[in-house]
């Protein structure tokens, strides 16, 4: 059973790809919170895996509060693993997600960072096509290995801390969960043909179609509306004017 969690398509991808090779069901963490589906029972010596991107160096909040509420049955030493894709380094991301399972009952026996495209283009520029490419390239023979990992039920920590992991993710993710979930920014220009599909994508119920999208306050910064919208309608401030969206080209 692999819970994925993906704004932009990087960790579905990636998710489905371990879902094949390892032969395990794929569960959204989005539909689940959306459906109100936090009990799955286990098939006995069933792996469990999650799939999620990093955000400012941890797992989403929305993630976390998934794990939180989750409710397995037959779970008896399960192999647990998790893979947590970023554009450079995941801080402390795997040890926090540890501690976060050990009050489940729960081990987690591998974790994985898995370097993908930036979805990040509120800020930077995303990587041109050739990169985004070759970075996707990496990303395939990497998942190869990880998904060898799992089959063996190896226990392994593979991940890029980074440089100040600890500042970063004890320091600056308290922050970017105090400050930078707000969404006083977001708003849809003349672009916009009110197609829906911000409002239907959004794991969090968090836009309404009225003519054009307004945003409430229950974001993760998914960044998956400003990406995904087909006219490039949405911006966030002046931040996203003229930069190039980005979703996993490779992603179906
Ligand atoms: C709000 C936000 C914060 C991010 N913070 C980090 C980070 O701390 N480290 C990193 O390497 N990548 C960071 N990224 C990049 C994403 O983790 C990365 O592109 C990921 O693969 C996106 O996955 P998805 O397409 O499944 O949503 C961030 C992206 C967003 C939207
Ligand atoms: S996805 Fe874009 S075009 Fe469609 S309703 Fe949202 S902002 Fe408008
Ligand atoms: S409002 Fe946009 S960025 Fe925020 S959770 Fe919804 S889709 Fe993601």
């Amino acid at each position: 059973m692999i819970f994925y969690f993906s704004g932009t398509g990087n960790s579905l991808w990636a998710a489905e790809k371990l879902s094949i090779s390892l032969n395990e069901e794929l569960i959204s963490i989005s539909d689940a919170i959306k459906d109100n589906n936090y009990e799955y029972t286990l098939a006995d010596d069933e792996m469990i895996g999650f799939v999620f991107p990093i955000y400012a160096w941890d797992a989403p909040k929305f993630v976390i509060d998934f794990i939180d509420k989750l409710k397995l049955k037959n779970c008896n030493a399960n192999y647990t693993f998790a893979v947590s894709t970023c554009e450079a380094n995941v801080g402390l991301t795997i040890k926090n997600l540890s501690k976060t399972l050990e009050y489940k009952c729960l081990k987690l026996n591998s974790g994985f960072s898995l370097l993908m495209p930036s979805n990040y283009n509120i800020l930077y520029i995303t990587k041109s096509e050739n990169s985004i490419d070759s970075i996707l390239d990496m990303a395939e023979q990497k998942l190869e290995e990880i998904s060898t990992i799992i089959k063996k039920r190896e226990d392994k920590i593979e991940v890029v801390l980074g440089q100040f992991a600890f500042l970063k993710t004890k320091l600056v993710n308290p922050l970017f969960i105090k400050y930078g979930l707000n969404t006083k920014k977001f708003f849809a220009n003349e672009a916009c043909v009110s197609c829906g599909l911000c409002e239907r994508i959004c794991p969090t119920n968090n836009i309404k179609l009225e003519g054009k999208p307004i945003w409430g306050s229950n974001c993760t910064q998914c960044l998956g509306c400003i990406n995904r919208c087909p006219k490039q309608a949405i911006q966030y401030g002046k931040n996203s004017k003229d930069k190039p969206r980005y979703y996993n080209p490779r992603c179906k």
